[in-house]
């Protein structure tokens, strides 16, 4: 009934188009099918719902990144018709061959076109089948349903943020913290006076004891720069307890990145102790006055925006104004050299505790990406996928307290409280819990306490 009433109506119509025969912008169009591209499945008219059958530029439906016809007129002079044209609209079999394409959710796309199954480009292949890249992602469905059917005290989730990413980029670009080397490793530790029978808390959290001088973590993004926040963040929250409050400053990790460069690779790694040297020496200003802009890992490092000299005593003055005009204030924050603790549990309970968080550095492994809530100890689920499923690299976080958990069967699982850099929505808040006493994921290995530069004129006057 349909098809009967097109044709009446626009019968006459094509006439008067075709006997005037002009050179449309249409005709000059390269065909659709001559590079044998073209859709042999997808349906057009069909689901347009059009057939016209007569000559009429209007009959036209979106195909890829051009259109496609479904009058008459479209297979005169050149193939212009949408490849269902001839089933669809005339009730015969397309005059073409069909070429081999590849089928997905019901459509079909021609050689060469791809899509993307999370960090996997797969790519239609002339034999018609598609072809599928195989990195180990980021994000891993299979993992994360593992780790959250097995019993291991903490559970994944998928974060869109890192959905599409391979394994080897987390790494590459997440992280971000050097090796101690040899030397820095072995300085010596700092030991606090403890008697042996101290009783500590059975939980402590700094934001507690110390409101309002713990810093929420942030994002390092794409910024293979945890070096400079977790130095960043720890300088904070230690300037901020050892002024008493007076000062809460949350430091810039972009000053350190972009003007620490000395043995250091900015949003491509860097060491904890050139990072100290340098807030010690050189200083650095407040996060809002020096914002973080490296978003992705650039090899060509941002020229440094912000410096400082000396007015006595090791104290030192912003020469420059802030990076962000916004801000006026660009007081230059200092701290002491920094002391690594020694790795008893005790004595990094008993540091933190009197005065204030501490840096760590944490070998991430491939399952921590996933990781939600609980107190996470790193996993053998990936061991089944092969070793590339299986990958880690060195990071450095903040420790900011401690806990103790009473597990179903009577034992009692002991944690540290963490926080990283990967941005609030990711973990508890931004933080994470991780066993204490085990050295899971060497996270005791290599722990670091400084203390502020707070002078007297820094403290509130009475
Ligand atoms: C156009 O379609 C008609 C069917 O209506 C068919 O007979 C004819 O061969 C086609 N012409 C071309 C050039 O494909
Ligand atoms: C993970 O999240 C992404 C986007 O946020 C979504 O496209 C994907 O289907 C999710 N994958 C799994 C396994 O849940």
């Amino acid at each position: 009934m349909r098809l009967l009433w097109a044709l009446l109506c626009l019968w006459p119509l094509a006439q008067v188009a075709l006997a005037s025969r002009v050179r449309t912008r249409r005709e000059l169009g390269p065909g659709l099918y001559e590079h044998g591209v073209y859709d042999a499945g997808g349906s057009y008219c069909q689901r347009g719902d059009v057939c016209c059958l007569g000559r009429d530029d209007g009959c036209a439906v979106p195909y890829h990144d051009t259109l496609c016809y479904c009058d008459l007129f479209c297979n005169r002079t050149i193939s212009d018709c949408c490849p269902d044209f001839w089933e669809y609209c005339l009730g015969i079999p397309a005059p073409f061959p069909k070429a081999p394409g590849c089928a997905r959710a019901g459509r079909s796309y021609p050689t060469g076109a791809t899509y993307r199954e999370n960090c996997n480009l797969c790519t239609c292949s002339p034999a018609g089948q598609w072809q599928c890249e195989d990195h180990a992602c980021l994000m891993d469905g299979e993992l994360i349903d593992a780790i959250n059917r097995g019993n291991y005290g903490w559970r994944a989730a998928n974060y869109s943020q890192f959905w599409g990413m391979t394994l080897e980029d987390g790494i590459r670009h997440r992280l971000g913290t050097f090796r101690p080397s040899p030397t820095v490793m072995n300085m010596n530790e700092m030991h606090m006076n403890m008697d042996s029978n101290e009783v500590l808390p059975r939980h402590f959290d700094a934001a507690a004891k110390w409101p309002g001088m713990i810093h929420e973590p942030l994002d390092q993004g794409n910024c293979a720069g945890s070096w400079a926040f977790s130095t960043a963040a720890v300088a904070s929250d230690r300037i901020s307890i050892h002024s008493m409050g007076h000062m809460t400053p949350a430091l810039s990790p972009q000053n350190l990145l972009s003007c620490d460069t000395r043995n250091q690779r900015g949003c491509s790694g860097g060491r904890l102790d050139g990072a100290w040297w340098y807030l010690r020496r050189r200083g650095v200003v407040t996060d809002e006055c020096y914002p973080f802009t490296s978003q992705e890992s650039q090899p060509a490092a941002q020229p440094c925006m912000m410096h400082s000299r000396s007015t006595g005593r090791g104290k030192r003055q912003a020469t420059a104004r802030c990076p962000n005009p916004q801000t006026h204030a660009n007081e230059i924050y200092q701290s002491t050299p920094a002391y690594r603790l020694s790795s008893s549990e005790k004595e990094i309970m008993k540091e933190l505790m009197e005065n204030g968080p501490v840096q760590a550095i944490l070998e991430v492994h491939e399952d921590f990406f996933m990781y939600k809530s609980g107190i996470y100890r790193h996993t053998p689920v990936a061991e089944g996928k092969g070793p590339k499923h299986q990958r880690h690299g060195t990071h450095s976080v903040k420790i900011t307290g401690w806990g103790e958990e009473q597990l179903p069967d009577g034992q009692t699982q002991k944690y540290w409280t963490a926080a990283n850099s990967w941005g609030t929505a990711w973990g508890e808040g931004g933080h994470f819990r991780i066993a204490r006493g085990v050295n899971e994921c060497e996270v005791e290995t290599f722990v670091v306490g400084v203390w502020g530069r707070v002078s007297m004129e820094d403290m509130p006057h009475k």
